[in-house]
C-alpha cells in the first residue's frame, strides 16, 4: 500500500505537493482525495516527548478524513462541470461574435446630410435626419431590436436600432452611460406608444465614442437608488446624472435666471463682492477663519455690508454669491457653503421692503413654473406645488409667541415661550407646517438679532426685521432695515465688541450721506428645497459642503 504524508504547518493542499515527507499535503482529507487507498502519516508530537515525527493517522481521524475526501471529490466534480459549461459558452460566444464582427456599421452616404442638434430641439426637427450625441441613459436589447434612451443634458430621446445596427457586436456589448453618436430620422410616435417628447429616432447609423464598463464596475453598481446618502455623496459626480438630481439642478439654474430677471425688472444692479473678508456680519461663532498673508481673515458670511456701500454709487443692488458658515450642527437645512442671493435697497421704509420681498418670491417662482422646460420639472419633483399668493401672512414675533404657547409648542428649555426667546428650528418648523402657508415673521427683539438692525420707531425693544418662513423648510430668507444713523451704528459695533476700524467702510456710508435702507438674504438651497420638495438643502447643492464633507 502506498504512503502519503500530511503536515498541518508546512504542507500544502495542491497539485504541486507530492504527498511525500519532503513535500507533504496540509490535510488528511486532501491526501485521501488524491491517493484514495494510501496509508496516511501525520506529522505530530511524539507521546511523552517534545519532539515531532510522522506517525500513522488514528482510526477516528481517518474516518473523518475519508468523509472530507468525499466532499472534496464532489466539489471538484461540480467545478469540472461548470468549467466545461463555461468553455462551451465561450466557444459559442466566440462563434457568435466572430459572426457579429463581420457586421460592419457603415454610414449610407446617399442619405441626406444629418443636422447636428441638441436634444432640447427634437420637436423642431421631426421628420428630419439628425445627428445626436450623448450618454446611454437606458438600454433595452430585444431580438433584432435595440432601444437606447439617449441623454445629452438638454433632454432625452429614444432611438431604435434595427437590422445590422441592432445585431452588431458593439450594440450587444453596449452599456449604460457609454457615449454614442446616433444619426437617423425623428418620427412622431403613433397614438398609444410613448417615449420622451412623443417621438422616436429611427437610427440609420451609430458609433460608440466611449464605452462605459459593464459587470462589477457597471454604473448601476456604483449608483444605486436608496443607497446610503453618504455613499451617494461620495459618488456625487455620478449621481448628478440621475433624473432627480439633474432636474433639481435645472430648476436651480432657472431660479437664479428668474431672480436676475426680477431684479432687472425692478432696476437692481448686480455686483460681485469679495468672498475673502476681515469682518463678521452674523456673529463670530460661524466664522470660517483663514490665514491671509499672515493676517486673520474669514470667508464671508454675507455680502450685505458691501452691498450697503454700493447704494450711493449704483443705486439698489443685488448679488448672487457664496456665503460660508462654520455651522457645527448637522441639520437638514444648514450647509457650510451656500449660494446667497442678497439685495440692498435705498430710500425705502420697512413696509416697502416687505412688499418688495413678497413680489420677488411670487414672481420668481412664477417665472420658474411658467418656463416650458422647468415647469414640468417642478411638477415632476413637487406635484402639489402652487405659486404662493400675495399678500403673505404677516405675523409679529410677539404674536408668534402667543401662537406657539396656545398650540403647546415649548421653547428650547421645554417651557412656555417668553419675550426674548429665540424661536429655534424645531418650533419654527412646527409652526410653519401647521400654518401651511408662506409667512413673514416680523419685528424680532433686538437682542436675538444682528447688531445692524434698525429698531422699530413705536417699540424700541424690537427691530424692523423679517424672516420668511415656508412650509417643510422653515426660514428661507432673513432681512431687515439697517441702522442708518452713524452714531447709532458706531454704538452697535462697539456693543458687539467688534473692531471699529474694520468697519470704517460701513460707518463712512452713514457719515457721507446716509439714508434709510434695508435688504435681505435668501438661501438658494432653502428656497429650492421648498420649491422642489427636497428633504434637505444638501439635495439642492451641486457638491454640498457641510460638517465632515468637503469632497469630491
Ligand atoms: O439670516 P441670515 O444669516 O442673514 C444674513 O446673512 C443677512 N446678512 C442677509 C442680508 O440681509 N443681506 O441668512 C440669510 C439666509 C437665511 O434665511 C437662509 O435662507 C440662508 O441665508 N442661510 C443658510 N442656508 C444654508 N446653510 C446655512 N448654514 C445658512 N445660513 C443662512
Amino acid at each position: 500500500m502506498s504512503q502519503v504524508y500530511v503536515n498541518e504547518k508546512s504542507g500544502v493542499d495542491s497539485t504541486e505537493s507530492k504527498g511525500t515527507e519532503a513535500s507533504p499535503y496540509q490535510t488528511p482529507a486532501y491526501a485521501l482525495f488524491v491517493q484514495t487507498d494510501a496509508k496516511v502519516f501525520v506529522y505530530k508530537q511524539v507521546e511523552d516527548s517534545a519532539e515531532f515525527a510522522y506517525a500513522e493517522i488514528s482510526a477516528s481521524a481517518l474516518k473523518k478524513a475519508k468523509k472530507g475526501a468525499e466532499g472534496i471529490k464532489k466539489k471538484a466534480e461540480k467545478q469540472a462541470i461548470l468549467e466545461e459549461q463555461q468553455k462551451k459558452k465561450d466557444a459559442e460566444n466566440a462563434q457568435k461574435f466572430a459572426e457579429l464582427d463581420l457586421i460592419k456599421i457603415v454610414e449610407d452616404e446617399s442619405l441626406p446630410q444629418a443636422k447636428k442638434i441638441k436634444l432640447r430641439s427634437i420637436q423642431e426637427n421631426v421628420d428630419s435626419r439628425v445627428c445626436v450625441q450623448g450618454w446611454v441613459h437606458r438600454l433595452r436589447l430585444q431580438k433584432g431590436l435595440a432601444f437606447i434612451t439617449l441623454r445629452d443634458g438638454t433632454g432625452f430621446i429614444q432611438a431604435v436600432l434595427t437590422g445590422d445596427l441592432a445585431k452588431a457586436r458593439s450594440t450587444q456589448e453596449l452599456t449604460i452611460e457609454s457615449t454614442v453618436i446616433i444619426k437617423g430620422v425623428i418620427n412622431k410616435l403613433p397614438e398609444g406608444k410613448s417615449a420622451p417628447g412623443g417621438v422616436e429616432l429611427k437610427a440609420d447609423f451609430y458609433k460608440v465614442v466611449g464605452l462605459a464598463p459593464g459587470g462589477e464596475e457597471a454604473f448601476t453598481n456604483k449608483v444605486q437608488e436608496g443607497a446610503d446618502p453618504s455613499l451617494l455623496l461620495d459618488q456625487r459626480h455620478l449621481t448628478l446624472r440621475g433624473e432627480t438630481l439633474s432636474a433639481v439642478m435645472k430648476v436651480r439654474a432657472a431660479l437664479l435666471r428668474s431672480v436676475r430677471r426680477f431684479y432687472e425688472e425692478e432696476g437692481l444692479l448686480e455686483v460681485t463682492p469679495p468672498c475673502m473678508v476681515q469682518n463678521q456680519v452674523e456673529g463670530g461663532s460661524t466664522l470660517f477663519k483663514m490665514d491671509y498673508y499672515g493676517e486673520e481673515a474669514f470667508l464671508t458670511q454675507s455680502s450685505q455690508l458691501y452691498l450697503e456701500t454700493c447704494l450711493p454709487a449704483l443705486g439698489d443692488v443685488f448679488c448672487v454669491q457664496e456665503s460660508f458658515r462654520a455651522e457645527k450642527s448637522h441639520t437638514r437645512r444648514h450647509l457650510s457653503e451656500y449660494t446667497h442671493i442678497e439685495a440692498e435697497l435705498g430710500f425705502l421704509e420697512f413696509p416697502d421692503l416687505l412688499d418688495h420681498l413678497e413680489r420677488l418670491l411670487t414672481k420668481v417662482v412664477q417665472y420658474v413654473v411658467e418656463d416650458p422646460v422647468t415647469g414640468p420639472l417642478v411638477k415632476q419633483l413637487n406635484p402639489n406645488f402652487e405659486v404662493p399668493k400675495m399678500p403673505f401672512m404677516r405675523m409679529e414675533y410677539i404674536h408668534a409667541l402667543d401662537w406657539l404657547n396656545e398650540h403647546g409648542i415649548p421653547n428650547e428649555e421645554g417651557e412656555k415661550f417668553k419675550f426674548g426667546d429665540d424661536i429655534a428650528e424645531a418650533a419654527e418648523r412646527r409652526m410653519t407646517d401647521e400654518i401651511g402657508l408662506p409667512m413673514f415673521l416680523i419685528r424680532f427683539p433686538a437682542e436675538i438679532k444682528s447688531f445692524y438692525m434698525q429698531r422699530c420707531p413705536d417699540d424700541k425693544r424690537v427691530t424692523e426685521s423679517v424672516d420668511v418662513l415656508m412650509p417643510n423648510v422653515g426660514e428661507i430668507t432673513g432681512g431687515s432695515m439697517r441702522i442708518y444713523d452713524n452714531q447709532e451704528m458706531i454704538d452697535a459695533i462697539k456693543r458687539e465688541n467688534l473692531d471699529l476700524d474694520s468697519y470704517t467702510f460701513l460707518t463712512d456710508q452713514r457719515k457721507y450721506g446716509t439714508c434709510p435702507h434695508g435688504g435681505y438674504g435668501i438661501g438658494t438651497e432653502r428656497i429650492l428645497a421648498w420649491l422642489c420638495d427636497r428633504f434637505t438643502v444638501r439635495d439642492c447643492s451641486l457638491y454640498p459642503r457641510f460638517t465632515g464633507r468637503c469632497k469630491p
